[in-house]
């Protein structure tokens, strides 16, 4: 195991998005000595509102470009990390129109990279299992840092494009970074056009939700807390040049999801409906997280699914002013779809 790297200064970009935000609150809730600087362009999927309220000598918000180099200069000296959230996330979206995936996770990456560099700053790299493609139902394995690259979508090619800058970075010039490849998360602050938080604010709503294809696509579900945990151990521990795997156990496929919501929420199990299914859709993701746990101890705190998913609900359900101005739009757009 490699020595203890103490930041006191990081920059989270992407810190007003979901995981980012939750990452930003763990940091602030568990790390007392540490100032965090976001950095977030405010896309339609950044809202500021995800980190009122904490102290304002421990966060400072900067609204900000990943790709504004001007902008890197003046930011990144001074600070001891850069731990790199910010992305378009969604594989829908990235069918629809690829470019600002391109744009945003492979340039600004290439952005941030060079500044580490230039600045001698440590890196590290949230990216997603999406990378390793998918595998099949009966598939007796799992994905571990070994498998080779297979990305599917638009969204999965820019983030394993972005991964592989991380690699060469690394080798070339020998910048401080890891890279960490998660499972899909689930919790409090997530876009309301992802698969979970749509489908609960659907039910709120009294719309009928929405299953894409067969409904037995595999996710590996993880609690964005232990997300937020597995990044500090692995900023702070893990060895140079590394990737780990961060997952937690948490194979579902969606109709399970789907009918585990509608039973928390006082639904009928076929209340739902069948809709287009997603182009390309990836059938199963798995983690094997054994080298993170080996290396570094780290382990999942919230195991069980149920009682996170009955607290992710009620998260909705009292924030309604969180999400209710952006629903009719969100839904609009999955209607023009087919989805
Ligand atoms: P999100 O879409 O909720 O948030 C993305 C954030 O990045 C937003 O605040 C947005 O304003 C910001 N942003 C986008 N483009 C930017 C730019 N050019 N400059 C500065 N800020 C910009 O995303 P998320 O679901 O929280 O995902 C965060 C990261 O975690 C991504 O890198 C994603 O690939 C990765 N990841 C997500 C999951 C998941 O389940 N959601 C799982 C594994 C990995
Ligand atoms: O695996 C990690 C990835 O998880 C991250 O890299 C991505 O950023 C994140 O968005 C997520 O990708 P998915 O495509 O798996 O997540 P999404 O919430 O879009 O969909 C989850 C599953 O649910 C997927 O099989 C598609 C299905 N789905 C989705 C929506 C929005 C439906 O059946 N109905 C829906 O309405």
């Amino acid at each position: 195991m490699s020595d203890t790297f103490e930041p006191k200064n990081i920059i989270v970009t992407g810190g007003c998005g979901f995981i980012g935000s939750n990452f930003v609150h763990y940091v602030v809730n568990h790390f007392p000595d540490v100032h965090v600087t976001v950095l977030d362009k405010l896309t339609y999927a950044g809202n500021p509102e995800n980190i009122v309220g904490l102290p304002n000598d421990r966060v400072e918000l900067v609204v900000g470009d990943i790709c504004d180099k001007e902008l890197l200069d003046s930011l990144v000296p001074g600070h001891d990390a850069i731990v790199h959230y910010a992305a378009e996330s969604h594989n829908d979206n990235s069918i629809t129109n690829p470019e600002p995936f391109l744009k945003t996770n492979v340039e600004g990456t290439y952005c941030l990279l060079e500044a580490c560099r230039k600045y001698d700053v440590r890196y590290h790299h949230v990216s997603t299992d999406e990378v390793y493609g998918d595998l099949a139902l009966d598939d007796p394995t799992r994905f571990t840092e070994e498998t080779p690259y297979h990305p599917s979508s638009p969204y999965s090619s820019t983030k394993a494009a972005s991964d592989m800058l991380v690699r060469a970075w690394c080798r070339t010039y020998g910048i401080r970074a890891t890279i960490s490849n998660c499972s899909n998360n689930y919790g409090p602050y997530q876009h309301i056009e992802k698969f979970i938080p749509r489908q609960i604010t659907n039910i709120l709503c009294g719309i009928r939700p929405k299953l894409y294809g067969d409904g037995k696509n595999v996710r590996d579900w993880i609690h964005t807390d232990d997300h937020s945990s597995a990044v500090w151990e692995i900023l702070t521990r893990g060895r140079m040049g590394e990737t780990y795997l961060i997952g937690a156990d948490g194979e579902r496929n969606n109709i399970t999801v789907l009918r585990d919501i509608l039973s928390a929420m006082g639904q009928p199990e076929d209340a739902f409906d069948w809709v287009r299914d997603r182009p390309g859709h990836d059938r199963r993701y798995a983690i094997d997280s054994s080298k993170l746990r080996r290396e570094l101890g780290w382990r999942p705190q919230h195991t069980d699914f149920a009682s996170g998913l009955k607290a992710t609900i009620a998260w909705y359900e009292e924030h309604e002013e969180w999400w209710r101005s952006i629903k009719e739009a969100t839904e609009a757009k999955y209607a023009a779809q087919g989805q």
